[in-house]
């Protein structure tokens, strides 16, 4: 490593011998090259980590492989069904509708991820998401909240907050997308946006932290655990209470079929009486045993997600007597959070937090070779990446539910650029969504269908217009030909 001088300022000195404690000092090494405003820049990244607790997780989890799961004893997660068979549908609906138009329900969106797989360079939740018209995701989910809010408030002139989760690569283009598109018609005080953290890339052999320029850290976000302490080092956590609110309800950015707000959930996690209230899932049922979405079960009587990779395949196969598989409850990262739990969380434990674990990714990450000054582009992994995942925190809480929920009502998902969960993929599901509840009032024979079952056509419904089947029993729906692209 080569020598560098003393930073000047007093706040560069403090940081020298925090990275110094940390066994990383050579981030420094090209400060003396560096002009003002790229060494203010580089002190501003290196400001934002944690150093004190970074030799630590080296040790922990970039030197050495941790075990995370498949140790204790799994058993498959009990389930409200989604036909609501084993539970009062009615009953818990009204319930959760009742806590919606007290004010008493907010929303919550992880938007902070690269969106690498699906290879799109701004935030996800801009990019299109609704089958004929392209609205982008953003707007999927805000019409479901503006739909939410008539509803269930219209009695009460409550509103359903939104807060959203942004990384600080993606945070400014997030803000600047809402205000050009007028907040998709929410009112701009009632949705909030805050930035989670970011954790630094390590080298996989010796632990230190990667230089991607030679002013700035390889950093990426902190993983949508990151939420906790997010939610309250920004404030949120502190502008739910001062609102009343007291659940939240946490989706993806990914997914533009799920109910933002399903009261027939939220009142099930609050109001069960074997929910603690804390927090709860939704699941759907697997495609077959190899599809890659983490399983929701029992881990020694607690719930909790255990990521595929960790599955044992012989868990994985395994078929009950009703012919179902056994571990069949996918993990569609659709939950309901207390705000309670939150502050526990982030704020109860002795050094402030309740420690989530971390999970270790083996990635390629560019870097500034030392040695040589050069820039490097790796062929194979060089780096470890960690992120926190929400759902470690389902094993903290005292009971928890999980609910049921069909794939075609809640479920399409944008990861990949083609294929399975694709753009292609989520509109055939929006489709489908649109035939059944059409379908289920009656009006099934508007649908053109295929030989093989499958709509002739391309569907697009706005929450806005229809929130669930029922909502389309009064509207007055023209026949559609083959091959139409329709908004209904
Ligand atoms: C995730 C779940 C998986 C589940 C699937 C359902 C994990 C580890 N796995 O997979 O069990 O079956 O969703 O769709 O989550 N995000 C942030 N900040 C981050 C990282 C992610 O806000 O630092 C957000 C993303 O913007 C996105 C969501 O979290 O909204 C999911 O992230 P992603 O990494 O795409 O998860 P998946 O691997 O698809």
């Amino acid at each position: 490593m080569s020598q560098t001088s003393e930073p000047t300022a007093t706040g560069a000195d403090a940081l020298r011998r925090q990275l110094a404690a940390a066994g990383q000092e050579h981030l420094l090494t090209y400060w003396e090259q560096l002009d003002d405003q790229h060494r203010s820049l580089l002190e501003r990244q290196l400001a934002a980590i944690e150093w004190k607790r970074i030799p630590a997780l080296v040790a922990e989890y970039v030197l050495k492989k941790p075990q995370l799961a498949g140790e204790g004893s799994i058993e498959p997660a009990r389930c409200y069904r989604a036909d609501g068979s084993n539970w009062d549908k009615a009953a818990y609906k009204a319930k959760g509708a009742g806590l919606i138009g007290a004010g008493r329900v907010a929303a919550f969106t992880v938007a902070g991820g690269q969106g690498s797989r699906l290879g799109y360079e701004g935030p996800k939740g801009c990019f299109p998401g609704a089958a004929v018209s392209n609205k982008p995701l953003f707007a999927c989910l805000a019409e479901w909240i503006a739909a939410a809010q008539s509803r269930y408030c219209r009695d009460t002139h409550c509103a359903i907050p939104w807060y959203i989760m942004t990384s600080p690569l993606n945070h400014a283009a997030t803000v600047r997308f809402f205000k050009e598109n007028g907040y998709f018609g929410l009112k701009k005080h009632d949705v909030m946006f805050f930035t989670q953290g970011v954790m630094p890339s390590f080298d996989m052999e010796t632990g230190k932290v990667l230089l991607d320029q030679t002013h700035m850290p390889a950093v990426s976000p902190d993983g949508h655990g990151g939420s906790i302490k997010a939610l309250a080092d920004s404030g949120a956590l502190a502008d739910m209470t001062r609102r009343g609110v007291e659940h939240l309800s946490y989706t993806q950015i990914d997914n533009p079929l799920v109910r933002v707000i399903d009261p027939a959930f939220i009142g099930l996690h609050a109001f069960a009486p074997d929910s603690s209230g804390e927090m709860s899932s939704k699941m759907c049922p697997k495609a077959g045993p190899d599809e890659k979405v983490g399983v929701i079960c029992k881990v020694d009587g607690k719930t909790a997600v255990v990521e595929y990779s960790d599955m044992p395949a012989e868990l994985s196969g395994a078929v009950g007597s009703d012919g179902r598989l056994k571990f069949e409850a996918g993990n569609i990262a659709v939950h309901v959070i207390g705000v309670k739990f939150l502050q526990k969380l982030a704020l109860g434990g002795a050094d402030g937090g309740i420690a989530l674990p971390y999970h270790r990714a083996e990635k390629k990450v560019p870097f500034v070779d030392l040695a040589t000054g050069q820039r490097v582009e790796p062929q194979k992994n060089n780096a470890v990446k960690l992120e926190l995942f929400v759902f470690d925190a389902l094993p903290l809480a005292e009971k928890s539910i999980v609910l049921e929920t069909e794939r075609v009502e809640e479920f399409a998902p944008i990861k990949n650029a083609e294929g399975a969960d694709s753009p292609e993929s989520c509109r055939r599901i929006q489709t489908r969504r649109a035939a059944k509840w059409l379908a289920a009032v009656g009006k099934g024979n508007l649908v053109p269908v295929r030989p093989d079952g499958e709509p002739d056509c391309t569907l697009e419904l706005s929450p806005l217009h229809a929130m669930e089947a029922d909502d389309l029993r009064p509207k007055t729906i023209k026949p559609i030909a083959r091959g139409d692209e329709v908004i209904l």
